[in-house]
């Protein structure tokens, strides 16, 4: 069991490593309300996509508490703007979106107080992307030759997830089985999730890596050879074009440009087959100083502008194997992922 946990329901409440401080301290965020919940994810206490919808699902738990003690059995009309502000705490990983339609769907058959039978449900959300993450390592780390270097980007380890991971997770599990020489991590600008989080999971399990510079990823493909980049998503459109943080699609580039293949790792939760291609993803953009300022110190002239998106999205067409916890999408386009999903029964 990976002892790394991103967020854990305790005494009735909701509590999130803070994420914003690691690897220096290890400090953990106690919620007891749903917008305390929506604005932790809003400012990266807790980010990755599958760890933003478990967290969304506990916050729709506090919600209904709430709820039931101020308007009794009229609780499903006073929780709404929770829902609503929940919602729209990030706007990129379907997870989040996804979990909110899991809680609610049990509004339905909830009586009386609604706690017990939504924290159920928030529990059963937890520990069944855990079960995917485990799932997805075992389908995607055979597909990773003996003694291989690999790129990852961002951070998608048990931090960004119920535990485990998604690219991540498919790293631990191919290094246990010997797969793994090396793995590059890139360091993420501008939150630095590969410098501060995957660098942290991979250091505590002994595992060999070495930190690069997002702009490495050309050079590092020409002359270390990884043979695989390595990403998790925060959403799939139906064609397997993928959302994932900004950087990406360049290493993606970089990748095919040299001989190496792209392989993408995410649960079911992250597929959304009601958008058709990456064109219609929402990429969330965030404020101009997450460039221009680091901790408060200029990295910048005082008041130059940015542009600071911070998903890209990879066409299918340079994805090699797109991995989920019912098997792997080689060459993923409409037509495969449709018959992959109809299989899997979604
Ligand atoms: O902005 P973040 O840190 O929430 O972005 C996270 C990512 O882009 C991850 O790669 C993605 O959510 C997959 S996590 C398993």
């Amino acid at each position: 069991m990976n002892p790394v946990t991103a967020l854990r329901w305790q005494d009735g409440a909701l509590h999130l490593l803070d994420q914003r401080r690691l690897p220096a301290e290890q400090t953990w965020l106690r919620c007891v309300s749903a917008g305390e919940v929506a604005d932790a994810i809003r400012a990266m206490v807790v980010r990755g996509a599958p760890a933003i919808g478990i967290a969304a699902a506990y916050g729709v738990v506090l919600a209904a508490r709430a709820a039931f003690a101020a308007a009794g059995d009229g609780w499903r009309a006073a929780i709404e703007p929770d829902l609503a502000h929940l919602r729209n705490a990030r706007p990129t990983a379907v997870n989040l979106a996804w979990a909110l339609d899991r809680m609610t769907a049990r509004f339905a058959t909830t009586s009386g107080d609604p706690e017990p039978a939504l924290l159920a449900q928030a529990r059963a959300i937890h520990d069944q992307d855990l079960a995917a993450n485990r799932a997805m390592a075992a389908h995607g780390a055979p597909l990773i030759a003996p003694g291989s270097r690999v790129l990852t980007h961002c951070n998608t380890g048990a931090l960004a997830t119920g535990g485990h991971g998604t690219a991540l997770g498919v790293i631990r599990t191919a290094h246990a089985q010997g797969r793994i020489a090396e793995v590059f991590v890139d360091e993420t600008r501008p939150w630095l999730q590969g410098a501060r989080l995957t660098a942290w999971e991979l250091q505590q399990e002994g595992i060999p890596a070495r930190l690069v510079v997002d702009g490495a990823a050309a050079w590092l493909f020409a002359r270390l050879r990884p043979a695989w980049l390595i990403v998790g998503a925060d959403r799939i459109a139906a064609n397997g074009d993928t959302a994932n943080k900004i950087g990406t699609y360049t290493a993606a580039l970089a990748a095919r440009a040299h001989g190496a293949r792209v392989m993408v790792v995410a649960p079911l939760s992250t597929f959304d087959p009601a958008t058709p291609d990456g064109a219609v993803i929402e990429v969330e953009e965030r404020p101009a100083q997450e460039l221009t300022q680091l901790a408060g110190q200029a990295l910048a002239p005082a008041g130059f502008a940015a542009w600071n998106p911070v998903f890209d999205v990879t066409p299918a067409a340079l994805i090699d194997a797109i991995v989920c916890e019912h098997g792997v999408i080689e060459r993923p386009d409409a037509a495969r992922m449709a018959a992959f999903l109809e299989a899997a029964g979604r």
